[in-house]
């Protein structure tokens, strides 16, 4: 792994868990924080031995306390369009990442923390996890994708709120209104993560990369086309050995033994 100054990478077994880790700045992504996520991932994403990726923050305060205010301050309208398009090309590139990503949250996910979240597949919170988009009481919006995630993720109605209030939201709501799949204690934040993480690596991961595929496609296409790719998915994984071995499993009334082609 190339030399990172803020984000760890530890496996177990075949588990990739990504951490973010500028503590006394409460995780807070500065560019080199936001560089160094992305190389992780570049890195990940051909590493044929990770079958799935946690994504969490260092310490029990926080997940990402936002983007690096700091930083943001000496921003002008040139360089806060790059900002935000750096962002967006990180972030994109951990939605489209052939592997399922999980998020953890445990403690503060506010602005480009939240939006990281929303871009990873799926997202397990601890109890005192708090989420929210305050960008626009410093006077920016949310500018890696949160305008565009959230909604998507909560509906229209609640994403509107959240961003023009910047209110922050407990672990028990985000878990109402979908933000997240589950909350669980702090000290077991982990190990439910790879729990529930493994949930998903168990299966075809050929298939799981196509269903990824179908499902992020399908939200940028009009529907008839998203169909017609649908199918053409379903068709492609025919011809996969793990499919025949999830058929065959399931016949022989035993567990599959995916190798992934
Ligand atoms: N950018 C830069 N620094 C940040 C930061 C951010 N987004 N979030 C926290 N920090 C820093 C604080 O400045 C402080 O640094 P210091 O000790 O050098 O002063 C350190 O992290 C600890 O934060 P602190 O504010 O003292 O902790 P707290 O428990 O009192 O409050 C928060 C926690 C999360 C409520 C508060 O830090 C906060 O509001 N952060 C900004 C959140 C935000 O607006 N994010 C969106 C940015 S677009």
């Amino acid at each position: 792994m190339a030399d990172l100054e803020y984000v760890r990478v530890e496996w177990d077994g075949d588990l990739a868990v990504v951490t973010v880790d500028r503590q006394e700045k409460l995780n807070a992504l500065n560019a080199e924080v936001v560089r160094e996520i992305g190389t992780v991932f570049e890195e990940l994403r051909t590493d044929d031995d990770v079958r799935g990726v946690i994504l969490t923050g260092a310490g029990d305060k926080a997940f990402v306390a936002g983007a690096d205010i700091g930083e943001l301050a000496t921003m002008n309208s040139v360089s806060g369009v790059q900002v935000s398009r750096d962002g967006q090309d990180v972030f994109r590139a951990i939605e489209r990442f052939p592997k399922p990503v999980l998020a953890a949250v445990g403690g503060y996910a506010l602005g480009g923390g939240c939006e990281l979240a929303l871009a990873c597949h799926m997202r397990l919170a601890s109890e005192g996890a708090r989420f929210g988009l305050p960008e626009v009481g410093l006077g920016i919006i949310p500018g890696y994708g949160g305008t565009i995630r959230l909604a998507r993720l909560v509906g229209l109605g609640r994403a509107i709120e959240l961003t023009l209030t910047g209110d922050m939201v407990k672990a028990d709501r985000a878990l109402d209104i979908g933000l997240v799949s589950a909350v669980v204690p702090q000290e077991n934040l982990l190990d439910e993560a790879k729990a529930f993480l493994r949930k998903v690596t168990k299966n075809g991961p050929v298939a799981v990369r196509m269903a990824l595929e179908s499902i992020y496609r399908g939200l940028d296409t009009a529907t008839g086309e998203a169909l017609d790719y649908e199918s053409s998915l379903f068709g492609l994984l025919a011809s996969t050995d793990d499919m025949k071995e999830g058929m065959q499993a399931f016949l022989e009334k035993r567990k599959p033994d995916f190798k992934g082609s």
